[in-house]
């Protein structure tokens, strides 16, 4: 049922069978309908063939949200078009981008907000110049509302609505090293000894299209990649996870086994003549999976289970999902072109029907395939593509940035408008993708990046080397020390990431969910939250300087790894708030979390809290409860400051380890005591003075 705060609208004269959602995370026929006093409500209307969706708003309310977008974090006034596009070299007058979202998030005067989803997979016009106005193609939408006290409640609604993605593995939430490509098994494996050598920490290696025999999906070039599984391996050994590369275009060549199987089983998308439809993208011509047929997906799960079975990659990224054709209109595939879908995804329908669901269908079975070849491990998915709801599947990256200013720039905005529309796990190409970056701005974007829900460095074919220590000396140390930072606050961010796999919360936040009511946050796009407690400060232009305000109340600086450099971001403590860091690590297997180090910030009453989320870090057994949720509290005692465990749930038994007490002073020291007796024993340390 939808929620108390959610309402569902349709126009008066919408015909009674609405075609399914994809957006929603159980079947819409199942939820509520219209509220009658509830605020806002919208409008509808029909122009020509759109429907025209409208819901005004005042002229000081924020708005945000729609998904994708690149510019900045407040939409107001901008013009978006949901409909996914390979949109290389975009930039913030790109109206569209991947993935698509017809979503918007709006928080009034007073801090109280609200959310509109038009509920259609057909182009959405999304236009904020007064008001919102929504204009879709195709059939009727129905419109669902939230109001809610505050962003924090719109957002974990829309969860309960959409869906919430599953706790990732824990590696994942580590660096990644990617590049397009790594042309041989010895290149990849000497980066890998590279970071190890110079003590860069890194979790994983990525393989791009090269990897592939003429870039034709399920196949090995047998020269530069002899044996793919003793290569994921040798990685291993290492400590080094691999992920690869697939794209849904299968090469129309009858010699290749996957088409051959693929056109026997007739599982390829129909062009409006009803004969296989053809575009061509990386191998060449090629036919495309109908993902909206459940025997497709079920063919698709098949080749994904032996290819992983065969392989053991840990990960999978799926690439050009838009799906992106070079020579295809808009560089697509025609509108016309027919899918054959299943009756409970809506029937046989055009490409101006499935075309913005197409990407999250094929990572909706790349998951399936993953989990059926591993149904013990939690499977890792990238995609490129997406629409609403897509967080139940994969993460997300924003595609082929440049490597400038302005697109470091954009950076942030964008991952917090993807978390303000429902999707955590975002992250972008550290460097920029296509171009060349130069020391001081990839400096400065591994210091951001490396703060990010998903962290990994990307580029282009033909760009310089843009591995951390590729700009020199002074750029790798900086670079060390950013990902020194985020292995250090691992156990914080996982924590985090848990709670948005429970609430739907975004892993990172704007500024203005520290107080929704502050006007002055409502456009904060240098500064960020990490959860609840730690606020990113970071400066987006050459010149140093971050002009946004701080949230009301004391945050105090902390920094967990020595990385005082003035190109990488500040970080702060809220006040009452603990913070679980670990040590060092070079991949997040390397060693246990221990010592643990709780960073502390008394608040004005000198009390302060905080959780730690510890698991198997893979696998499905803390959802039987082998988890360990841990309640840390710090409180001024007279003279001393005593820090215990107020609470602990879950089975997963307490390990034996040391902790480290780290108290934030408002004259910007530290004061450090280190608990003997595990993590377990209340510590007691002198009054520190604050
Ligand atoms: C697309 C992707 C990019 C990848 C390239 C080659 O442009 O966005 O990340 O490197 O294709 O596969």
């Amino acid at each position: 049922m939808v929620g108390e705060r959610t309402a569902r609208f349709r126009a008066p004269d919408a015909p009674e069978s609405i075609p399914p959602s994809f957006a929603l995370a159980a079947p819409a026929e199942a939820r509520g309908s219209v509220a009658e006093a509830f605020s806002p409500r919208p409008r509808f209307a029909r122009f020509e063939d759109r429907h025209l969706i409208r819901i005004e708003t005042e002229h000081a309310w924020s708005l945000y949200g729609t998904g994708e977008v690149a510019g900045p974090l407040l939409r107001n006034g901008r013009h978006t078009i949901a409909w996914n596009t390979d949109a290389y070299n975009y930039d913030s007058t790109t109206r569209s981008l991947y993935q698509s979202h017809p979503w918007v998030l709006g928080v009034r005067t007073n801090g109280t907000a609200f959310g509109v989803l038009v509920d259609t997979t057909h182009r959405v016009g999304i236009d904020l110049a007064e008001g919102i106005l929504f204009e879709a193609d195709g059939y009727q939408p129905a419109v669902y509302v939230i109001d809610a006290p505050g962003p924090e409640e719109v957002l974990r609604e829309l969860a309960s609505l959409t869906g919430r993605m599953d706790l990732p593995p824990f590696w994942s939430l580590g660096y990644h090293q990617c590049r397009y490509s790594y042309m041989t098994e010895d290149e990849a494996l000497e980066v890998a000894s590279e970071f190890r050598r110079r003590r860069i920490p890194c979790e994983a290696i990525w393989f791009d299209i090269d990897y592939m025999d003429r870039f034709r999906d399920f196949t090995f070039d047998k020269e530069r990649f002899p044996d793919p599984a003793g290569m994921v391996q040798r990685l291993a050994e290492r400590g080094f996870r691999s992920v690869f590369i697939l794209d849904p275009g299968i090469v129309a060549d009858p010699a290749d086994p996957t088409y051959a199987d693929g056109v026997e089983r007739d599982h390829f998308v129909r062009d409006a003549e009803g004969r296989e439809y053809r575009g061509t993208v990386w191998p060449g011509v090629c036919a495309f999976p109908d993902y909206t047929r459940s025997a497709t997906r079920h063919w698709w799960a098949d080749l994904i289970d032996t290819f992983v079975t065969t392989v053991g990659m840990d990960g999978l990224w799926n690439d050009m999902n838009e799906p992106a054709i070079f020579d295809g209109p808009g560089r697509s595939m025609p509108v016309d072109c027919i899918h054959r879908a299943d009756a409970d995804l809506g029937g046989p329908g055009t490409h101006a029907r499935y075309h913005n669901v197409y990407g999250m269908l094929m990572i909706r079975a790349t998951k399936k395939g993953m989990l059926r070849a591993r149904p013990e491990r939690r499977p890792f998915v990238l995609t490129r593509s997406n629409f609403v709801g897509g967080q139940r599947y994969a993460a997300m990256w924003t595609g082929d940035s440049t490597s400038s200013w302005d697109h470091l720039g954009w950076t942030i905005p964008m991952i917090l408008n993807l978390g303000l529309s429902g999707q955590p796990f975002a992250g972008c190409d550290i460097g920029g993708f296509s171009e060349n970056a130069d020391a001081h701005l990839f400096q400065r974007w591994t210091g951001i990046g490396s703060l990010l829900p998903f962290s990994r460095a990307h580029s282009d074919k033909g760009t310089h080397r843009h591995e951390p220590w590729s700009f020199g000396e002074d750029c790798e140390r900086v670079c060390r020390l950013a990902l020194e930072r985020r292995y250090r606050l691992l156990p914080y961010l996982y924590t985090v990431f848990r709670e948005a796999a429970e609430t739907g919360l975004p892993v990172m936040r704007p500024l203005f969910f520290a107080d929704p009511t502050d006007p002055s946050l409502r456009s904060a796009e240098d500064s960020f939250l990490l959860g609840r407690d730690v606020l990113v400060r970071a400066s987006r232009d050459p010149a140093n300087g971050c002009c946004d305000p701080m949230p009301h109340g004391r945050w105090r600086m902390f920094e967990p790894a020595n990385a005082c450099h003035h190109d990488l971001p500040e970080l702060f403590l809220r006040e009452g708030a603990i913070v679980p860091l670990g040590p060092v690590r070079q991949f997040s297997g390397e060693k246990p979390l221990d010592p643990i180090t709780l960073v502390i910030s008394l608040d004005r009453h000198g009390h302060a809290e905080g959780t730690l989320y510890e698991d198997a870090g893979d696998g499905f057994a803390y959802r039987d409860g082998d988890y360990l949720l841990t309640t840390y509290t710090a409180e001024r005692e007279g003279p001393r400051v005593i820090v215990g465990i107020r609470g602990a749930e879950g089975s997963r038994p307490r390990p034996l380890r040391a902790a480290e007490i780290l108290i934030l002073l408002d004259d910007g020291t530290v004061k450090r005591s280190v608990g003997v007796g595990g993590d377990n024993i209340p510590v007691l340390i002198d009054q520190p003075r604050c």
